[in-house]
């Protein structure tokens, strides 16, 4: 048997392997393998001060309630204080953490000029950045050809430079203490695209471009970790929050979320990733997990056999039907 020959059935094992195990699986491997066998949050995380974006609502929220009872030092940002508020306070009942461990610090992310002020902030009230966690971010739900230029400005403004300019505030700080995390919650849509979404997607895929590049330059500052944390579907207040046609409108209730990830889940798996300086995790439940997969691989292949579900949804969508309770969007 020749080499080559050999070569591609031993690929071809690792592929099936890995298939198989992605059957049961809610996460890649080396984030399973972490989670297994890594390094604990409880024992990596704790003390550090750690600044989450969006932490007034879904997955910002809950990795508020998941630090503090790792007894790290918070400091909670997005635009609504009166919810940072009450986030605030169902954090210090968890015990873990007294009133000056928790700092509340508002802007809006799509602003700049704020964040150079934001993270003198953050500086002067702890003396430190361990970790910035950019996690804030919107979605929309709109057709191409119905969707306004503005509509897509928006996005990238917000998802996408909203984030690299928060990272660039940051960086300085880190490179001279010669560590720190900085975190992406990026999306599985990232890698695989979904129909209806496309400003959220390319919004997504150009901070995919910005954090692999991030993570090249730090080869020269070992100390320093860049994570590209990749959720599929996780119940949160993202589509209530979703942007409509119009930038200035949301959806404005939540659709039914049978069919995503629990928030709690979502979160421990991201600590872990930021226990173990993983640089980029996929998170998901079966199917999507298996799609970014196949996507990985045999593009080709993958698009035959999803193209029929993204006809659908877009059939859905275009006769008004709520495709958030479709299984498979
Ligand atoms: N849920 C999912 O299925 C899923 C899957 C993959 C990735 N993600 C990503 O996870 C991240 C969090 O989303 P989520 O699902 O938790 O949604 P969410 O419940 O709607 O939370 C979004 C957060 O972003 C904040 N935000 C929105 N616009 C902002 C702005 N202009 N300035 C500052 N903060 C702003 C919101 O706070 P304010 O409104 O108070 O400003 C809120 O705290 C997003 O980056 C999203 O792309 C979500």
């Amino acid at each position: 048997m020749s080499w080559s020959l050999l070569l591609a059935l031993c690929a071809l094992l690792l592929l099936l392997l890995k298939l198989l195990c992605f059957l049961c699986v809610d996460g890649d491997l080396t984030l399973m393998w972490s989670e297994w066998l890594g390094r604990r949050p409880e024992q990596e995380l704790t003390g550090l001060v750690v600044w989450v974006t969006g932490a007034s609502s879904g997955i910002g929220e809950e990795l508020a309630y998941q630090l503090s009872k790792l007894g790290v030092s918070l400091v909670l940002s997005a635009r609504r204080v009166h919810e940072l508020e009450r986030v605030k306070r169902k954090c210090l009942g968890n015990g873990n953490l007294k009133e000056k461990d928790i700092f509340i610090l508002p802007f809006d992310l799509a602003n700049r000029s704020s964040h150079e002020v934001a993270t003198k902030a953050v500086l002067q009230e702890f003396g430190r950045i361990d970790v910035l966690v950019n996690n804030a971010g919107k979605t929309h739900s709109s057709l191409i050809v119905d969707t306004k230029m503005d509509f897509f400005k928006e996005l990238m403004e917000l998802n996408y430079l909203g984030t690299v300019s928060l990272t660039k505030c940051v960086l300085p700080h880190m490179i001279e203490r010669k560590q720190g995390k900085i975190v992406i919650v990026n999306s599985l849509v990232s890698s695989v695209p979904i129909p209806i979404a496309s400003g959220y997607c390319a919004s997504k895929h150009a901070l995919q471009g910005f954090i692999h590049s991030l993570q090249i330059e730090l080869i020269k500052h070992p100390g320093i970790i860049a994570s590209n944390i990749c959720p599929g579907l996780v119940h949160s207040n993202i589509r209530k929050n979703m942007l409509t046609e119009e930038v200035t409108k949301t959806v404005g209730h939540n659709t039914t979320q049978v069919h995503k990830m629990a928030t709690s889940r979502c979160v421990r798996l991201m600590l872990v990733a930021m226990a173990n300086n993983l640089k980029e995790v996929w998170i998901g439940e079966q199917p999507y997990l298996l799609v970014a997969y196949l996507w990985q691989y045999v593009p080709t292949l993958a698009w035959w056999i999803i193209h029929k579900f993204w006809e659908k949804r877009i059939d859905l969508f275009k006769s008004g039907v709520d495709v958030s309770k479709t299984k498979y969007k």
